[in-house]
Formats: C-alpha cells, sequence, structure tokens
C-alpha cells in the first residue's frame, strides 16, 4: 500500500538531518516573491484567491478552529493586539468592525473567544463568495458577524476597520483607503501589513502555484496618508510571527526587502 503523501513527507522530514533540512529551506525552497516592478499590470494574476486549494485551506483553517481549546492559552501576536484594542474599546460600548478582505471570517472567529464583551462587538467581512459561503456556514446564534461581497454604502458607520494581511493585493489601494476613510472609523488597524523602510514596489507573488500582483509599501507614505487623514500612529512593531526573509528571490534587491511584516493602528486625533 502506498503511504498518503503527507505521511511520507513526514517521515522524510523525520530522518534528514537539521543542517541540510536549514540548507534546504534557505536555499532551495521555491520562493514566493519575485521580480520588482512599477505597477499590478505588470504582472498577470492569476487569481490565487479563487482557487480550490485556497478555499480549502480556508475552510479547513476555521475547522480547526473548532479544535482548538482556548481555555487558558492566550492568544499571541497580532490575534492579541487585535483582541486587546477590541476588548478596551467594548468594555462599556458596543464596537463595529469592518474586516476588509477578511476571508472567512477567520480572525473575528479565531479572537471571539477571547473577546470579554461579545456581545458589543459586531463584525463585518467583506470579501468573495465562495469565501463567504464557508464563514457563513461556520457561525453559531452567538457569532455576531456579518458578510458582504461589496463595500457597505458609504453612510454606514464603522468603529474600526480592519485589514489582515490584504492591502498588499489592492491595485488601488490609495483608492480603497479614502472609500474606507467615508465609514468615520476612530481606528484603522492593519495587521500582517507588507510595508517598511523601503520604498513602495510591485513584486509577483505566487500562491499555490498561481502568480498574483502584490505591492510592498513605503511605511513613511502610509503614516504621511494618515497623518493627512487626521490619525497618528497609535502603536506600531514588526510582526515577527512570519519571517519573510527567505521568500525572495534573487531578483529582488536587498534595499527592497522587509523581514517581517508590520502591525500598525492609527487613531483618529
Ligand atoms: C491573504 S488573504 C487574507 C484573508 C483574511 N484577511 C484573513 O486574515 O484570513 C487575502 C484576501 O484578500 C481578498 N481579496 C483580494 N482582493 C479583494 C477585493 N478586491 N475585495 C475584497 N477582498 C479581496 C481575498 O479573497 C483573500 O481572502
Amino acid at each position: 500500500m502506498k503511504p498518503e503523501p503527507h505521511i511520507l513527507k513526514g517521515i522524510i522530514s523525520g530522518i534528514v538531518p537539521l543542517p541540510i533540512k536549514r540548507f534546504y529551506w534557505k536555499n532551495m525552497r521555491p520562493k514566493v516573491f519575485s521580480g520588482a516592478f512599477k505597477n499590478f499590470s505588470e504582472i498577470k494574476d492569476e487569481h490565487p484567491w479563487e482557487s480550490e486549494e485556497w478555499i480549502e485551506l480556508s475552510r479547513q483553517k476555521l475547522q480547526a478552529i473548532d479544535n482548538l481549546s482556548t481555555e487558558g492559552k492566550p492568544l499571541g501576536g497580532y490575534l492579541s493586539l487585535t483582541a486587546k484594542l477590541i476588548n478596551k474599546l467594548s468594555e462599556k460600548e458596543t464596537v463595529k468592525v469592518l474586516d476588509f478582505a477578511g476571508g472567512t471570517g477567520f480572525v473575528y472567529f479565531r479572537i471571539f473567544p477571547y473577546l470579554m464583551a461579545q456581545s458589543n462587538v459586531s463584525w463585518h467581512v467583506v470579501d468573495s463568495a465562495a469565501l463567504i459561503d464557508i464563514g457563513r456556514k461556520h457561525m453559531t446564534k452567538s457569532h455576531r458577524l456579518s458578510f458582504s461581497e461589496v463595500l457597505p454604502y458609504a453612510g454606514d458607520r464603522f468603529d474600526i476597520v480592519f485589514i489582515n494581511t490584504a492591502l498588499q493585493y489592492m491595485e488601488d489601494h490609495r483608492g480603497l483607503l479614502k472609500k474606507l476613510l467615508s465609514y468615520h472609523s476612530k481606528y484603522f488597524i492593519f495587521t500582517r501589513l507588507l510595508a517598511g523602510n523601503i520604498e513602495t514596489h510591485v513584486t509577483s507573488e505566487i500562491i499555490f502555484k498561481r502568480k498574483t500582483p502584490c505591492r510592498f509599501l513605503k511605511i513613511q507614505d502610509i503614516i504621511s496618508f494618515f497623518g493627512n487623514e487626521g490619525f497618528d500612529v497609535l502603536l506600531s512593531d514588526h510582526n515577527r510571527e512570519e519571517s519573510l526573509s527567505w521568500q525572495y528571490s534573487k531578483d529582488i534587491p536587498s534595499a527592497m526587502r522587509i523581514p517581517y511584516s508590520m502591525d500598525i493602528v492609527f487613531k483618529r486625533r
């Protein structure tokens, strides 16, 4: 009987010495980001978010949350940052969050057990039909979650706009941010934002063998953008949960690489 590929992978991983594994990770693993471009139009978009693999992974990530035991286990990283801020704001009043490009609502489901005032937090996800359908099916009566494929109408108000690792896929990211500003939010939370002390550029990212354009941002440009709109940086840090260093192909100059993404929160003055 032929072993399952993931079992075979586990066996191989168990017998290969660590230095060889390290060499593989550093030098031979397929790179995620390649090329430095100016515009999205220079890269073919193969729509990875519509792929069966991505949709299945998204479904499995939600199922995995159900099997997680959260008792006594603190949240870490960007999830903790997000939950802490929302807990502070929802202590005495209701808080409405707009999660742009939020997929299945993964972040909401993940932080839900850690929300101190669950009924004070309502969360709206904007993403594609296939992903929000998975999220809808995962909801229970206690969740205060809604979904749409398009942005809510401009007169709506949200206390927080939240974007987790998605701004980089927006061709007109400044135009999108202008639209999101129309919700009069007090806070913008960006987690795993691809930004740093680099010049803004576009690169080609591979997700499940499909290419998509992806923009790395000069962080100072984003800070100035929000500064001009009346926001200050409330907190900002490197997100050390995932190293990006090994993910660049040789054709990306080192001055254009960031070792980590960023978590950054803007607060209206
Ligand atoms: C890396 S995933 C992040 C998903 C989600 N924020 C999370 O934390 O699980 C990028 C997401 O951007 C979404 N996306 C890409 N272009 C979009 C657009 N124009 N409008 C809304 N969502 C979009 C994709 O469908 C995908 O769910």
